[in-house]
């Protein structure tokens, strides 16, 4: 990636209601844009919003000098922009190494190494059916496979929920790994430690408002959390 991923003015929603009221953000190359906000603010609509599930009411989705807005879904990945969304991450009914190969045409699993390694319990659960992992393992599994794709910008849905805090950590380390080699990831979570310890910038939503934006560095724990909770 060497070029930035820039979304402004947002403005989205379901049907006649506006969720989202113009939110902007940037993600430059090697960076993680970290977007926080209490349940129900309009995280993950902006987040289908941003990989072409949901119709911008107005606003743009650019990546370098390209609009992606009439970009549909299925094209965004060939168009350098992954996505794994909060809920229904995992093809339940089929194995673990199934949902691993699925979308690859070579079937090459090779890619997969660094991931095993982290989590070996993927590897080792390969012939198990998806649906028989618990919901902390379905996020890993789900963040293997969209890390894995390699992809210049990769959008995460509360990817940490529900996972184990050892590999939380590796997580992250996966993560600022790609970021080494230049890639960007726009990531919501609730986990603050995570965001703290992954993002380099930070975007809050309240009531489809950014009200808080800018260089994690300018913010401190207490800060955040003050507006995180209810
Ligand atoms: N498919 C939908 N149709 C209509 N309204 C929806 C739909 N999905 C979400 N909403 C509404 O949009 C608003 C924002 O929801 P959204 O899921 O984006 O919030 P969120 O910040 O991701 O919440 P959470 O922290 O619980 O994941 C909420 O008021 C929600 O009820
Ligand atoms: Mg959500």
């Amino acid at each position: 990636m060497t070029e930035a991923f820039v979304f402004d003015g947002v403005v989205a929603g379901y049907g006649d209601t506006t969720v989202l009221r113009g939110i902007g953000g940037a993600v430059r190359p090697g960076c993680v844009l970290g977007v926080l906000g209490r349940n129900g603010v309009g995280k993950t609509t902006l987040m289908r919003a941003l990989a072409g599930f949901l119709p911008l009411m107005s606003g743009s989705v650019r990546f370098g000098p390209r609009e992606l807005a009439k970009v549909p879904a299925h094209a965004r990945l060939a168009a350098g922009i992954a996505y794994s969304p909060q809920e229904d991450t995992v093809f339940t009914e089929l194995s673990v190494g199934e949902n691993l190969r699925l979308h690859l045409a070579d079937g090459g699993m090779a890619r997969y190494a660094p991931y095993f390694e982290a989590f070996p319990r993927l590897a080792e659960r390969g012939a198990q059916r998806a649906g028989s992992l618990s919901g902390g393992e379905r996020k890993l599994l789900a963040f293997t496979r969209t890390l894995a794709l390699d992809a210049a910008v990769t959008l995460m849905d509360e990817p940490t929920e529900g996972v184990q805090p050892e590999n939380i950590e590796r997580m992250s380390r996966l993560v600022r790994a790609r970021c080494e080699a230049g890639a960007g990831f726009v990531i919501v979570e609730q986990n603050l430690s995570f965001v703290l310890r992954t993002a380099d910038e930070v975007l809050l939503l309240d009531h489809g408002e950014a009200v808080l934006a800018g260089p994690i560095g300018g913010f401190s724990r207490s800060d955040l959390e003050g507006r995180l909770v209810v």
